[in-house]
Formats: C-alpha cells, structure tokens, sequence
C-alpha cells in the first residue's frame, strides 16, 4: 500500500499535505518519527542525518508510506562549509514550505571534563545550524502563507541542568529564540513553535553518555512527542510540553528554590551518568 486512507489521519494532518519539509537529524529518534508522519501527511520530505545505515532503513520505510520520493542530504552540521553548502543547494531546488530544526546532541558530566571537541560542536549543531537555517529559508517563507518551523528544545529549556551545563544552554537558547521568532512572524503568516520533550526514546542517552547508558527510566515514546510537535506546529502554538510530568516540571521550575532544584537537577544527572 502506498498512500494510508484519509480515515487514519489526523485532522491537523491536512495542513503538512503537500509541503516540502526540511528535516534536520531525520535518522534517528524524534526527527525520524517527525520525518515519517509528515511523509504519512502528505508533505514531500528532505532529510539531513550522517549516518548512512540508519538513513537508507528510514527510506525503506518511508517508501512504503508516501509516493514521493524523498531527497536526502548526508551533511554534519557541525561543520560549517558543509552547512553552507546544504542550505545553498536547498534554496536554489526548493521552496522551504516548513523547516524542522531537531539535529542536536548531548553530553552528560561536569563541564570541566566534557570533550574539548564536543564543546564547539555542541554549539554549532544545537545553536548555529538552528539560527542559520531559520535564516535561510525564513525570506522565502513569508512570502507564502501557510508555512512553519518546528525547534526542538527540551524540558532543560526551562531550568539550568548542571551536570549537562552546556546542552543545557543550548537549549535555553532555543526558548529564547524561537518564542521571540513566533511573535515576529504573527504578521507575517509563518508558524514558529518550539517543542520541549523530556526524556525521550531515542538515541541521545546513549550518545549523552559515550555509551555508558542506553535508555532512560520511563521515556516518552517519540511517536507521541513527533505527533504532539506537529498538532502543535499546525495550530501555531508558541510552545509544545509534551507529557504532563513535564508540564510540571517545566512549570514549577520557576517556583521552587532554585538552591534545592539545581542540586536536585545535579544528584538526578549525574546518577545516570556514575550508576
Ligand atoms: N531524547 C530525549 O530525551 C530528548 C529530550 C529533550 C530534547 N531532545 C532533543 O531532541 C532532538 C533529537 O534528539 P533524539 O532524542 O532524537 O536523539 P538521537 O536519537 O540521538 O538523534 C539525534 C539526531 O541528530 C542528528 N545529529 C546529531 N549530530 C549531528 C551533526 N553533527 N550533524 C548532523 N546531524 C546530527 C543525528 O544524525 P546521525 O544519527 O545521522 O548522526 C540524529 O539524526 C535533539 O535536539 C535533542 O536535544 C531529546
């Protein structure tokens, strides 16, 4: 079967159907699942990940969904010529109908110890990939209505998370970023919704802790994180919490001691990392 039946979609579903989305991380986790219903949706999909096993299985996957045949861009956002040369390459083929900025990496333990090499990519694929793709294809977007980027932060984004000090200002700076990139873009007839999981399924544990743990306690499944982003997204919501444990803890984050949470914060992180 190559198309589902209407009946099996979402009524959201019908604003991705024919748009092309751009996909960072697309091969794994979140962005995988995000990739593979809006593929579902009807838009036609460009997927960026590195690895390239992971990639061809998402693509036998999605060809038994979708008719469209999705274009796929092997690229490291952390490395700043191939990030150029991916964004020249879209504009000059492709109207951007909605980008989604999710490629991004962790790393758990004291900063004092966390890889020199891992310090300046971090940035580069959280922040700068983020920035600099929003910016590339925002001209085209407010030019026709009807198109969106989804930024995938996380609950971290709402609190400091020592023993993750610098993820965790990565994805600080995505709050802050696209809650005021929304406002902008209100007139100008763009959606910008920023998503905030909690833990998730995926392989960010695992990558988080160079391999020391694979999965986290009681994870969100990333079908149900990817299907409330894009329910979000559609809708033009500032800010997609998915989970009502993470509701919570994003909402009381901005209540509680801040002494007695950062300290709580540490004991939880680094247990996962010394267990
Ligand atoms: N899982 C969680 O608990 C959780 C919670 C909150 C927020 N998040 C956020 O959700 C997003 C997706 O993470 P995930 O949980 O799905 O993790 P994941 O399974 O590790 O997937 C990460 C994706 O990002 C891509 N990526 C990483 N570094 C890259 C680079 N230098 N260049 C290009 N692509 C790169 C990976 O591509 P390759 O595999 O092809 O290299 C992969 O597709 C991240 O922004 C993460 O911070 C995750």
């Amino acid at each position: 079967m190559k198309t589902l039946s209407k009946q099996t979609l979402p009524d959201f579903a019908r604003w991705f159907s024919g748009k092309t989305v751009l996909v960072t991380g697309a091969t794994s986790g979140i962005g995988r699942e995000i990739a593979k219903q809006m593929a579902h949706y009807g838009s036609k999909v460009l997927l960026c990940g590195r690895n390239i096993e992971t990639m061809n299985s998402l693509l036998k996957e999605l060809n038994a969904i979708t008719l469209s045949s999705p274009k796929v861009f092997f690229v490291d956002l952390a490395d700043t010529k191939s990030l150029q040369e991916l964004i020249t390459e879209v504009n000059k083929s492709y109207d951007i109908g909605i980008l989604v900025n999710n490629a991004g990496f962790g790393y758990i333990g004291d900063f004092y110890t966390m890889p020199e090499n891992k310090i300046r990519s971090m940035q580069e694929v959280n922040i700068i990939a983020t920035v600099e793709l929003c910016r590339a294809f925002l001209p085209k977007m407010v030019k026709k209505s009807g198109s969106g980027i989804l930024n995938v932060g996380s609950v971290a984004s709402f609190f400091a998370t020592p023993g993750s000090a610098l993820y965790g200002a990565t994805k600080y700076f995505i709050l802050g970023f696209t809650d005021a990139l929304h406002q902008e873009m209100l007139s100008k007839g763009v959606n910008v919704t920023g998503v905030y999981p909690g833990n998730t399924e995926s392989q960010f544990l695992e990558r988080a802790t160079n391999g020391k743990v694979k999965n986290f306690e009681k994870a969100m499944n990333p079908t149900l994180v990817a299907k409330s982003a894009l329910k979000g997204l559609s809708e033009n919501k500032l800010r997609v919490i998915p989970g009502l444990n993470n509701r919570i803890k994003a909402f009381a984050a901005s209540f509680f001691p801040k002494s007695i949470l950062l300290s709580k914060i540490y004991t939880n992180t680094i247990k996962y990392y010394y267990k």
